[in-house]
């Protein structure tokens, strides 16, 4: 399963892939405004830089919502930088768009994915990710870790190349299910991330090991100035 990391923080990108687990990056225009990027220019910039840092794929979504509109933006975002993954909204021009986009060879990563259906929709268009929002169905009292589940039994009943890419993740425990139930990819805030290297256990084993270790230099140590 890939890590993603769902921000347009660059300190936090960097972070992530200091760790050396990170495959890619997603971002939404909720995400850029969030880091208080504005304006078209400043905006393609941003994914650039990026781009740069990660050198894996990157969601760049687009704004608009008519077919034509999502072509001439997709194409633009696409030319940015190879590794950009043009992000496409699951409504019907942006299906439309997600098959003429595919069909030229470009990235897409289909969003605000809430049911099986929509996600069958998308991998007939040929979207290369699909992202079903699991946070926010959990949200809304619907079994987020159920959808994600049920997408990767269909794709892999009937061969769609489309990869499961679980968005809107909130926490340790999301990961971990959705690694259980067949998740290709999840993109998840830094702290959800970082919240998996977290035991007690850990914590208190390596504190005795320390101390032994140390008890035991202390000990060798004496042993030599008492024999000289
Ligand atoms: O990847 C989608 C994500 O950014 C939405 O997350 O927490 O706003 O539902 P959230």
């Amino acid at each position: 399963m890939k890590f993603f990391i769902d921000t347009a923080n660059i300190a936090q990108i960097k972070e992530a892939k200091d760790l050396g687990i990170l495959d890619g990056v997603t971002t939404n225009p909720s995400l850029m405004a969030k880091e208080g990027i504005r304006g078209e220019e400043n905006i393609l910039e941003h994914y650039i830089k990026i781009c740069e840092i990660v050198k894996s794929d990157v969601s760049a979504e687009v704004i608009s919502t008519d077919y034509k509109g999502i072509i001439a933006e997709g194409k633009k975002l696409a030319a940015l930088h190879p590794n950009i993954v043009v992000k496409v909204p699951m409504i019907r021009d942006g299906v439309k768009a997600l098959k003429y986009l595919s069909d030229q060879g470009i990235k897409t990563n289909c969003t605000l994915v809430f049911s099986a259906g929509q996600a069958i929709l998308a991998a007939k268009a040929g979207a290369t990710y699909v992202s079903p929002f699991l946070g926010r169905i959990d949200d809304s009292n619907w079994d987020g870790i159920q959808l994600i589940s049920q997408i990767a039994q269909i794709y892999g009943l009937h061969g769609f190349q489309t990869l499961v890419l679980a968005a809107s993740v909130r926490s340790s425990l999301h990961i971990v299910r959705c690694a259980e139930v067949g998740a290709n990819v999840v993109t998840c805030p830094l702290d959800s991330i970082l919240g998996l290297l977290k035991h007690p256990l850990t914590d208190i084993g390596l504190e005795k090991f320390l101390a032994d270790y140390n008890k035991s230099q202390n000990e060798s140590q004496k042993l030599k100035l008492e024999t000289k």
